[in-house]
């Protein structure tokens, strides 16, 4: 299946000092990783991340970006800026964003667009509401997700894709998918790039976990076959738990 990849997502955490000190503590935990190591912090702390992750292993995301590459949009940030930075990957579409500041699949899709014109991977956010799970409509809710937002992504981009199915039920909640859940859905994603694109390509996309994974339940959840990485909230922030979560991508 897809490339090992655990990410860190900050959310809106960290000073630039206290992110400069926290990517100090995570770089010799997780030096040994055999999967790749992200981590996704707020715009403001991004120059002070890609220095202290300079010469380890260690990817740095912004959280969001905007579709055009520049103009009236005041306090947004556009991809090219992010890329003109030496910025590799950007979270786009987390339910946070999409609950709270509006986000929707159409401009998930913009963004998506524009985060790879730039040259950016994209960990794309993806997941249902307890309703909509309670409703029986995960696959249709992810299957609208996922379709519109690499509505015209092509074959060759779609390796610069990442998605990371997070029940937004499970996200800061503590109440983890269980692990039959979680790969329950990330096969049904990845027989929707198959349905897409093909066998071949489906398979080397990695889909991630995201929703209340910690250092005590990730082996579990990573060991199933069609998770191939975890998307961490809170955890992301204990470097002894994050670099456990790390060691069990494997
Ligand atoms: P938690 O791990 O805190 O539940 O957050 C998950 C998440 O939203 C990662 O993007």
């Amino acid at each position: 299946m897809g490339k090992y990849i655990i990410a860190g997502n900050w959310k809106m955490n960290k000073t630039p000092a206290e992110a400069k000190e926290l990517i100090e503590a995570i770089a010799p935990l997780v030096k040994d990783a055999t999967c790749d190591v992200i981590v996704g912090v707020p715009f403001v702390d991004l120059p002070v991340a890609l220095e202290a992750t300079r010469g380890t292993n260690i990817g740095v995301a912004a959280q969001n970006c905007h579709w055009e590459k520049s103009g009236a949009f005041t306090g947004e940030i556009s991809a090219d800026m992010l890329q003109a930075m030496g910025v590799g990957y950007v979270i786009l579409g987390h339910s946070e964003r999409r609950t709270y500041f509006g986000d929707t699949d159409v401009t998930v899709a913009k963004r998506t667009r524009a985060a790879l014109d730039a040259g950016l991977t994209v960990i794309l956010c993806v997941g249902e509401y307890l309703e909509q799970r309670e409703q029986g409509i995960t696959s249709e809710v992810v299957d609208m997700q996922v379709k519109v937002a690499l509505g015209g992504v092509s074959r060759e981009e779609l390796s610069r894709i990442i998605i990371a199915y997070e029940p937004v039920w499970a996200i800061g909640t503590g109440r983890t998918a269980t692990d039959l859940q979680a790969n329950e859905v990330c096969a049904h994603i990845r027989g929707t790039l198959a349905s897409l694109y093909d066998d071949e390509a489906a398979k080397a996309v990695t889909i991630q976990y995201g929703g209340s994974m910690n250092a005590g339940n990730a082996e579990s959840l990573l060991a199933q076959p069609d998770v191939d990485g975890g998307l961490i909230g809170g955890a992301s922030l204990k470097p002894a738990d994050f670099a456990t979560i790390v060691a069990a991508a494997k």
